[in-house]
């Protein structure tokens, strides 16, 4: 593992860096019966994730694993080769989560939030959400990578303080970042505050600091990185009370307390134009139920989709509707 992480570095135990450099890109070709079979092993077994020829390594939770698209085919990346997309069947607990994910993040690319593209594709009966990896570039057949860091990295925090809840950065960390590191830091600030915006719109519980990257372009460009990992938690759980981002807003995570003074405060914090921060949460909460609506209609064939609709549109609607009702207390 780790010849293939998140970004552009590349490790390898002590002694076998030589052969790191010196072995080529091993591709396999794979079927859709193949990556089928996958998908029903993460099921079975969870901790099996790579197979032994492979070198890729990703953070996060949730099972999931790494093929390289090239030549109009799926591989499995063996020795130095870098993976291309990555691919979730969802949590295995919250039915449907894949599609829940893959619709929230196209509902939130529809509101004007850069987000990684993603789509929701069977492999025979299994289905499971493809993400096209941001920071890997593919030209005339060759894949290159990007350096990212997740916010975590960035600050060096560890990953276990992701959550700042637990002690992890909070909004005020993530600024002074941005406003130090990046090439446009005015424009990273507004990514910044889209990233609240749009978990707290999208009733999204998980948007921690391992949940949000910067990236470095082959110019030396350095900005926040498209959004990924972002799926409403209003699907689930419809008795909750009292719901929470992950990342506090203005001082509060519960979403009955995130108020258009916690709003001002985050602007405070962001140094963003209150009034414009606060109508780019309005738009967002007008224009995300109808999003995450058009966004289901896209995917109308795959399972799940009318019981995803039934248990998460209402919610969301009226969630919006409070959202925006509370930016004016
Ligand atoms: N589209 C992408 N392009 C490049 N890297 C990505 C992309 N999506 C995710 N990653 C990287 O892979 C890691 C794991 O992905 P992701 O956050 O989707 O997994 P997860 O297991 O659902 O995470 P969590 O534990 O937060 O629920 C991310 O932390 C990030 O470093
Ligand atoms: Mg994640």
């Amino acid at each position: 593992m780790g010849w293939d992480c998140p970004g552009a570095v590349q490790f390898t135990p002590e002694g076998r860096a030589e052969e790191l450099h010196q072995r080529a890109a091993e591709l396999t070709p794979l079927t859709e019966h193949d990556i089928a079979d996958r998908l029903r092993i993460l099921q079975d077994q969870p901790a099996s994730w790579t197979t032994p020829g492979e070198h890729w390594s990703l953070g996060g939770q949730q099972e999931k694993f790494a093929l390289t698209w090239l030549e109009d085919q799926w591989h499995e990346a063996g020795g130095s080769a870098a993976t291309t997309h990555i691919i979730k069947p969802g949590i295995k607990v919250l039915h449907h989560q894949a599609l829940v994910e893959h619709v929230t993040m196209r509902a939130a690319a529809a509101t004007g939030v850069s987000v990684a593209d993603s789509r929701l594709l069977p492999f025979e009966d299994q289905w499971a959400i493809v993400i096209d990896r941001f920071d890997r570039v593919t030209v005339f057949d060759k894949v290159f990578r990007l350096h990212q860091e997740d916010f975590c990295q960035a600050l060096g925090r560890l990953p276990e303080r992701k959550y700042e809840s637990v002690g992890g950065p909070g909004l005020r960390d993530m600024a002074d970042l941005v406003r130090k590191q990046l090439t446009d830091p005015e424009d990273g600030l507004r990514a910044l505050a889209d990233f609240l915006a749009v978990n707290l719109v999208a009733g999204a519980p998980d948007g921690h600091a391992k949940n949000i990257s910067l990236i470095l372009a082959p110019d030396g460009n350095r900005s926040i990185a498209p959004l990924y990992d972002l799926a409403s938690g209003l699907t689930y759980d419809p008795e909750a009370v009292e719901r929470t981002v992950a990342l506090s807003i203005g001082g509060e995570r519960i979403f009955s307390r995130i108020r258009g003074k916690q709003w001002r405060k985050a602007a405070g914090i962001l140094k963003l134009d209150t009034d414009l921060l606060t109508q780019r949460v309005a738009t967002m909460a007008e224009a995300f139920p109808g999003a995450f609506e058009t966004a289901l209609a896209e995917i109308a064939d795959a399972p799940g989709t009318p019981e995803v609709a039934e248990r998460t549109l209402p919610a969301l609607r009226q969630h919006c509707s409070e959202v925006l009702a509370r930016l004016d207390e």
